[in-house]
């Protein structure tokens, strides 16, 4: 058993006295696998005790995640090296006539990838090929590219739960014993092992783009073809008749509100949280802790809530409560139905507005027409929505309305505009 700290390791003397008792005969001993001549060292000193290596399993690694991005290559180097560079060191110091199996411990993050294993999965990936290459080549060499396993090692203590949320349960170590066994028998030189929930696990993976890997998968795609049958958008033809009904008998204000808490309400749930006022509305849901899994969850309660088809990309294309709740209103009641006649500009198209005036000079006479426009429609409505529009404006004889006067300050010559100026806004 080789590994950097050898018998210094946590464990070491518990696993050798526990394979003794076995009647196994074991040798604790300190090797780095990058360093070629250590390897070369030890394999001489197991030679010169009398063992000739038979079997390796190769399981040394790093499991320090870093996004690609983040990785120089001195850090490539480093998280590589056990793996990588330990497996060419076997490849090339042993001897292969003496050798009954070389398997590879490689991981799912080199066969579909995973968010920060970029590094971790190049080397995994690198043990695969070397494995199909040997294999070729006639030698037992295998490689198991293993899904997540329980029971100590590079996961994280308490991560079954989150892994079983992503379709990725944890392997029992027997049961990946098992697969083990059938992976030694198997005529692929390099195979796969994992407890996938694909239901869960392949519409979340393929939330942000598609998998061809996956989608070629018999488990993939019968859950494809399922599908139909089961779209949202037929199981709630009756609630989105009656939330667009009650939609539809509110001010825009209040509807703005009833989706923006329909929004909240939802995303709670697919987070986990007790009641949606543990969702911020202004707030992106990737910093309320939205991720693959969860956008899906989300996508499909607002899809069965709102009747709609919606795609999975919908809170990374929507990134607020708000925005995602505005976007609904557009789905339930597009604009062209009159429905939205009364609703107020956004604060985005007033602030659009405030930053296009800002930007003319005081002397710009398309900013002055919009300007005077403003003040006309700002002089008529101060009093409340319920000022009579075609009223007079009290700053002359001609009543201005909104629709008389926008025509006017458009046509008008720029003597014109000036005149009404003075006439119909006494801005003068
Ligand atoms: N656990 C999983 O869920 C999982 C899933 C997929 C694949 N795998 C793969 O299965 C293997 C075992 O995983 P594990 O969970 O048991 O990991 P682990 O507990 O972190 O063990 C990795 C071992 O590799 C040794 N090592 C690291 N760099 C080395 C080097 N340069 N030379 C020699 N030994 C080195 C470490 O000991 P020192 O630090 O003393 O060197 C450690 O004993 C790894 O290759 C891993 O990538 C594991």
């Amino acid at each position: 058993m080789l590994s950097r700290r050898g018998p210094d390791a946590p464990g070491a003397a518990e696993l050798t006295a526990e394979l003794t008792a076995l009647g196994a005969r074991v040798t604790v001993r300190a090797c780095d696998l990058q360093d070629r001549a250590e390897v070369a060292r030890t394999l001489a000193e197991l030679a010169a005790d009398g063992v000739t290596v038979r079997a390796v399993l190769h399981t040394a690694g790093l499991g320090e995640l870093a996004p690609l991005a983040d990785t120089g290559v001195a850090d490539l180097a480093r998280l590589m090296g056990g793996k990588a560079a330990g497996a060419r060191h076997l490849d090339e110091l042993l001897d292969p006539a003496a050798l009954d199996a070389v398997v590879h411990f490689s991981s799912v993050s080199a066969v579909w990838g995973v968010g920060g294993h970029g590094a971790y999965a190049a080397a995994n990936a690198y043990l695969d090929a070397l494995a199909e290459l040997r294999s070729h080549q006639g030698l037992p060499v295998r490689s198991v590219a293993w899904g997540p396993w329980d029971g100590g090692g590079m996961v994280e203590a308490g991560a079954a739960e989150l892994m079983a949320r992503r379709g990725i349960p944890l392997l029992r170590p027997a049961a990946a014993m098992i697969a083990l066994r059938q992976a030694l028998d198997a005529p692929e030189a390099a195979v796969a092992a994992a407890d996938v929930d694909w239901a869960a696990f392949a519409p979340s993976f393929t939330a942000l783009r598609p998998s061809p890997l996956l989608a070629g998968l018999p488990e993939v795609r019968a859950l494809a073809s399922a599908r139909p049958d089961e779209d949202p958008a037929d199981d709630a033809a009756g609630t989105e008749n009656g939330l667009r009904a009650r939609l539809a008998t509110l001010s825009p204000v209040e509807r703005g509100r009833a989706l923006v808490e329909l929004v909240r309400t939802h995303a709670a749930v697919a987070l986990g949280h007790t009641g949606g006022d543990e969702i911020e509305p202004g707030r992106t849901f990737r910093d309320l802790g939205i991720d693959s899994l969860t956008a899906v969850a989300l996508r499909d309660r607002l899809a069965a809530a709102t009747g709609t088809t919606l795609p999975a990309t919908l809170v990374f294309d929507q990134p607020t409560p708000v925005a995602l709740a505005e976007h609904l209103g557009s789905l339930l009641l597009p604009k062209d139905t009159g429905d939205d006649a009364g609703a107020l500009p956004s604060a985005d198209e007033l602030d659009r507005l405030e930053t296009a005036l800002t930007r003319r000079a005081d002397d710009d006479l398309d900013r002055v027409r919009i300007v005077m426009r403003l003040e006309s429609l700002l002089s008529r409505t101060r009093n409340g929505p319920t000022a009579d529009p075609a009223a007079d404006t009290g700053a002359g004889e001609a009543p201005a309305d909104a629709a008389t006067l926008a025509g006017r300050l458009g046509n008008a010559t720029n003597d014109e505009l000036f005149a009404l100026v003075e006439r119909d806004l006494g801005l003068k």
